[in-house]
């Protein structure tokens, strides 16, 4: 693929992702100040995520903060396709979720896509996506989810109420719709065509269950864009509200690559991953570094393609100032590589520390947050 061209599917994601290039071509809207603005006045202050622009487009945004301000309270729903262990790109929205959560005082319901990924990978039975999604509910659970006001659910096990919604929605996606937003051919399999109709269901869950009209945002990766192009075309014909949407850039790869492969070890930090681990990957990782000291001196770094460097502004440099710091003493040559990678893996260790502890003690509390309606 040429270095300017990308490909985004919610199952691929290849090339130099432009983003700008990105919502012109989804047909979203860019978060500007002025939704910046309205953040601050209604929660009191900007998250990182919004400041560093991790969450950079959405869908219907001002609408769902219209309803709000009017006192119609949103519900927030997410998701996660359990393909694997989790690593610190996937906390990335799930901070914000959790940001969202509290400032909006909103329930969360948390889709764990079991069939979607047993659908789409080979190499995984079953019982293999239902073990990840435990696994990965632990860490949901670790970041500090309310448990009065968060639900997850398995697709497998939640299916009686899930598959009747995703019926409805079935019904009204032709196949050439699916096939033009998603790019099937027909060598896919037919689970994977249904499948969006699954993703889209909980979007009505809400309003189905309280018997009324609620509005819904989905904070989402903007690979999942093209099942909510479907969720929103098809919620009027259902008598919904169409869901609003939040979108996030990709967490960038250790090795420099776009996305976070999950199928290669070297590319993510695993919240599973040991100190010894997390630090042998961050100092093997792709930096924008020159390739002696002396032209790192004279030059200076490149930390705009700089894994290290993202790093840390998109989650682990909290001061605005020092992550502007960082940026102009590695542009003028005052920053070594390693320093940069030192300073990265001693706060990424400190945050597994936390992390792993907290996700230990979930174990015990995760039946507080699983909802089902059938099991084997
Ligand atoms: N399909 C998503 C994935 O592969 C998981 C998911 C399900 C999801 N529902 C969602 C993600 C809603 C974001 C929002 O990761």
């Amino acid at each position: 693929m040429p270095s300017d061209e990308f490909l985004v599917t919610p199952w691929e994601v290849e090339g130099n992702v432009d983003y700008n290039k990105l919502t012109a071509l989804f047909g979203t809207q860019p978060i500007d100040d002025a939704i910046l603005a309205r953040f601050k006045r209604l929660t009191g202050s900007i998250p990182l995520m919004l400041r560093r622009q991790v969450f950079f487009s959405h869908r219907d945004l001002n609408w769902i903060l219209d309803r709000y301000e009017a006192g119609e309270k949103f519900v927030l729903y997410t998701g996660r396709g359990p393909s694997g262990h989790t690593h610190l790109g996937h906390l990335m929205p799930w901070i914000f979720t959790k940001y969202l959560q509290d400032a909006f005082h909103a329930d969360l319901y948390f889709q764990m896509t079991d069939d979607e990924k047993f659908l789409q990978k080979d190499e995984l039975s079953a019982s293999a996506t239902r073990g990840f999604s435990y696994d990965n509910a632990l860490d949901l659970i670790a970041l500090g989810f309310d448990p009065e006001k968060t639900r997850i659910f398995l697709d497998t096990e939640y299916a009686r109420t899930l598959y009747p919604i995703a019926l409805e929605v079935a019904k009204r996606v032709t196949f050439s719709a699916a096939r033009a937003v998603f790019g099937f051919d027909s060598s896919t399999n037919i689970g994977m065509v249904f499948f969006t109709s699954m993703q889209s269901a909980p979007a009505f869950l809400p309003a189905i269950l309280s018997g009324r009209n609620v509005p819904v945002l989905i904070p989402c990766a903007i690979d999942q864009d093209p099942h909510f192009r479907i969720t929103r075309d098809v919620a009027p014909k259902m008598g919904y509200y169409k869901p609003a949407l939040i979108h996030s850039r990709f967490f960038p790869s250790l090795l420099g690559l776009d996305k976070m492969s999950a199928s290669i070890p070297e590319t993510s930090i695993f919240t599973t991953d040991s100190p010894e681990e997390a630090r042998t990957k961050i100092a093997n990782a792709f930096t924008g570094g020159r390739t002696t000291a002396q032209e790192q001196r004279d030059l200076g770094g490149v930390p705009d393609i700089c894994a290290v460097y993202q790093y840390s502004f998109y989650l682990f440099e909290q001061d605005d100032k020092r992550a502007v710091e960082l940026r102009e003493e590695c542009l003028r040559g005052a920053r070594a590589c390693g320093e940069c990678k030192n300073e990265l893996a001693d706060k990424v260790v400190q945050f597994l520390k936390h992390h792993q502890a907290a996700r230990e003690q979930a174990q015990d509390r995760i039946e507080d947050f699983i909802i089902r309606d059938c099991q084997e």
